[in-house]
C-alpha cells in the first residue's frame, strides 16, 4: 500500500500510469477514524468495479464551524493505516494542511448551492458545506478518479456532491453506499466515540423512531407531520434535543407534503443532540 502526504506530483504520475495500464480508478474520501462504515466503501468500490482503491484522509477544518469539534475530532493514523492495508487498499492519501490549503494562496474559492446548502444539516452548520464541496472539489482534481464512493449517512452530503459533480461537469461516477450500523440499529460514526456507553445504547433510539415512522406512514397511512411529530416527542422525553425530522424526496430533499407508498422515493432524516453530540441518520423509503 502507497502512502503519500506532501507531494502531487509522484501521486499523480502513479496514477496516470494505473490508468495507462487499464485500470479503473476508485476513490473513497474520508477523514479517518475508520470504521466498519468507511472500509464497506472501499468493499464497494471494487464491487462496482475499481481496480484501484484510493482511500484519503484528511480532516478538513474548512467544513468544522468555530464552535465545532476540529480540534477534539479523533486522529487515529496508525490504525487507520493498518485497517486500510488489511483492506487490500492501493494508495492512501493522507495530505499536509499546507498541500490542500497552501499558505501562498490568499483568495478563497466558494462553491455554493444556496438553497440547499442552508437547508436541513446547513441550517445549524453554517458553511459546512462550503467546506466539504471545496475539499472534495481539491481531491478530485488531485486524484483524477473514475468513480467516487460516500456514504448515504450524509445524504444531504452525496446530493449536494452529485449537484457539483453534474453542474460543473466533472466526469466522475458517483456511488451511493448504504448505512453500517451496530447490530442495535445506531449508525456508526467516528463521533459516537464522544457518547457515554448509557448514551450509546440509547442513541440506537434514533433508527426506532425512523423505522417506527416508515411502519405508521406505509400501514396506517398516518398523516406525515402527526406521525413525526409523535417521534420527536418521545426522543426529546427521553433526553435528546431534536434537531430536525423530516420526510424528503430522495431524489433532490425537497418537502413533502404527502406520501404515498412507493419504493426509493422518500427519505427520512433526522439530526439530534444526545449530550453534546451531534448525531445524524436516515431511512429511505
Ligand atoms: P467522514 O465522516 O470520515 O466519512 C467518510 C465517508 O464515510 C462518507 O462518505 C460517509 O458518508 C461515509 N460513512 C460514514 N459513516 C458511515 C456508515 N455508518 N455507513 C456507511 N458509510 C459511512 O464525510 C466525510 O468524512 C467528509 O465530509 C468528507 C467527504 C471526507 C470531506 O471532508
Amino acid at each position: 500500500m502507497q502512502i503519500f502526504s506532501d507531494n502531487i506530483i509522484p501521486l499523480r504520475d502513479q496514477i496516470i500510469q494505473w490508468k495507462e495500464d487499464g485500470n479503473t480508478i476508485g476513490f473513497a474520501p474520508t477523514m479517518g477514524n475508520l470504521h466498519d462504515g468507511h472500509l464497506s466503501l472501499v468493499r464497494n468500490l471494487k464491487k462496482n468495479g475499481a481496480t484501484k482503491i484510493i482511500v484519503s484522509i484528511f480532516v478538513n477544518p474548512r467544513q468544522f464551524g468555530p464552535s465545532e469539534d476540529f480540534n477534539q475530532y479523533p486522529r487515529t493514523l496508525k490504525n487507520d493505516l493498518e485497517l486500510l492495508e488489511k483492506e487490500g487498499v492501493d494508495l492512501v492519501f493522507c495530505p499536509e494542511m499546507n498541500l490542500i490549503y497552501p499558505s501562498h494562496i490568499s483568495s478563497e474559492i466558494i462553491i455554493d448551492n444556496p438553497i440547499l446548502m442552508n437547508d436541513l444539516c446547513g441550517l445549524k452548520r453554517p458553511g459546512h458545506f462550503n467546506g466539504v464541496l471545496l475539499v472534495v472539489n481539491k481531491l478530485f482534481n488531485i486524484l483524477q478518479p473514475d468513480i467516487a464512493i460516500f456514504g448515504q449517512k450524509d445524504y444531504q452530503q452525496f446530493i449536494l456532491i452529485k449537484n457539483m459533480v453534474e453542474n460543473l461537469f466533472m466526469g466522475v461516477n458517483l456511488i451511493l453506499s448504504p448505512i453500517v450500523r451496530e447490530s442495535n440499529g445506531l449508525a456508526l460514526s467516528s463521533r459516537n466515540s464522544y457518547l457515554s456507553p448509557k448514551n450509546k445504547k440509547l442513541a440506537s433510539e434514533i433508527y426506532a423512531s425512523l423505522l417506527k415512522i416508515k411502519d405508521r406512514l406505509n400501514k396506517k397511512n398516518d398523516d406525515i407531520s402527526q406521525s413525526i411529530q409523535l417521534e420527536v416527542d418521545r426522543l426529546n422525553s427521553i433526553g435528546f434535543e431534536v434537531e430536525y425530522l423530516e420526510l424528503r424526496t430522495l431524489i433532490n430533499l425537497e418537502v413533502c407534503n404527502e406520501y404515498r407508498p412507493m419504493k426509493n422515493k422518500y427519505i427520512l432524516l433526522v439530526a439530534s443532540k444526545l449530550g453534546n453530540t451531534r448525531l445524524i441518520d436516515n431511512l429511505i423509503l
